[in-house]
């Protein structure tokens, strides 16, 4: 299938980045929000994201500026109607995906692929809203977007080799490497990183270090590049519970047991980075 229009539904850190590279890489993208103020933040990151590349000689001034010309800013989900690809990169919210789904599905033509950037959704559940479960599969993009090369790909019970090879081949081109895993809650990304930062909050809940210690061990320790409680932080205190959850309703080990102290920071409005603090103050 010849994929030269790309819609992105949600503008947020990941669909941005998502945004930043299909247009990065020449294709034509339809980047869709709810409200004009989500748009004019996404395409605000996109250009200073871009301009980044520029200062590191990573791409040239001219290449920004195609970039941003390749993106149509929409209100109108019905605009995706032109897309040969959606990938829907909204909230994380299974009711959100729900209702965003039945509608692509209505939208866009029926040979069109429709993918999910869930960090831990069901695709197979996701799929099933749809006329084309064959035609649904997870395209999962790791944050800073423009920056990470895994592309976890997620075949759904119904996903077609057709279909896997389609978001394989697209990966490549975006210049990421895409990984196949089956559907599972937390896919392996999240199934593996989730229970090592949940464990991480409890050594802090019970005051076996300080998070800065803790992040230490692990910078030092296992040259990880964030430790584990800056990470949380940079992707979202809020998203790191939905996905326990996820993973603790799916596959109902108590070891998923989101950790009290993750459950509390996060009723406290503590999301971490996005909103000013977190385990760090920003
Ligand atoms: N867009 C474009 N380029 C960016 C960028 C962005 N948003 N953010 C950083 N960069 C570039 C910088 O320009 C720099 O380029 P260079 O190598 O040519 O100099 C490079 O990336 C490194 O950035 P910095 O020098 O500013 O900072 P660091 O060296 O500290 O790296 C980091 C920042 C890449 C974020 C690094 O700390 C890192 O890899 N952290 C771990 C990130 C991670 O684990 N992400 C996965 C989260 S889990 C997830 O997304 C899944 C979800 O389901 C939860």
């Amino acid at each position: 299938m010849n994929i030269q229009r790309v819609g992105v539904v949600g503008a947020g850190t990941m669909g941005n980045g998502i945004a930043h590279v299909f247009a990065r890489n020449g294709y034509g993208v339809v980047l869709c929000e709810v409200e004009q103020r989500f748009l004019d933040r996404g395409l605000e990151t996109i250009g200073k994201n871009l301009e980044r590349e520029v200062a590191k000689n990573k791409i040239a001034a001219a290449d920004k500026a195609a970039a941003l010309g390749r993106i149509e800013p929409v209100l109108d989900r019905a605009k995706l109607a032109s897309c040969d690809f959606v990938v829907e990169a909204a909230t994380e919210k299974l009711e959100i995906k729900t209702e965003i789904f039945r509608d692509l599905d209505r939208i866009c033509r029926p040979e069109v692929v429709l993918a999910s950037n869930t960090s831990s959704i069901s695709i197979t559940k996701l799929a099933a809203l749809t006329k084309r479960p064959d035609k649904v599969i997870g395209m999962h993009f790791f944050n800073p977007v423009p920056v990470m090369k895994l592309v976890e790909v997620i075949r759904g019970l119904a996903t077609t080799d057709e279909t896997f090879q389609t978001v394989r081949d697209l990966a490549v081109k975006l210049e990421k490497t895409p990984v196949e895993v089956n559907d599972a809650p937390g896919f392996v990304s999240n199934r593996v990183l989730m229970p090592l930062i949940n464990e991480a909050i409890y050594a802090v809940m019970e005051g076996v270090a300080t998070p800065e210690a803790v992040d230490e061990v692990f910078k030092l320790g296992m040259a990880h590049p964030m430790g584990p409680l800056t990470l949380a932080d940079f992707i979202g205190l809020d998203v790191c519970l939905d996905i326990m959850r996820v993973m603790l309703d799916g596959l109902g080990d108590p070891k998923y047991r989101p950790c009290p102290l993750l459950i509390k920071m996060v009723d406290a409005g503590w999301l971490g980075r996005k909103s000013g603090r977190g385990f760090y103050k920003y």
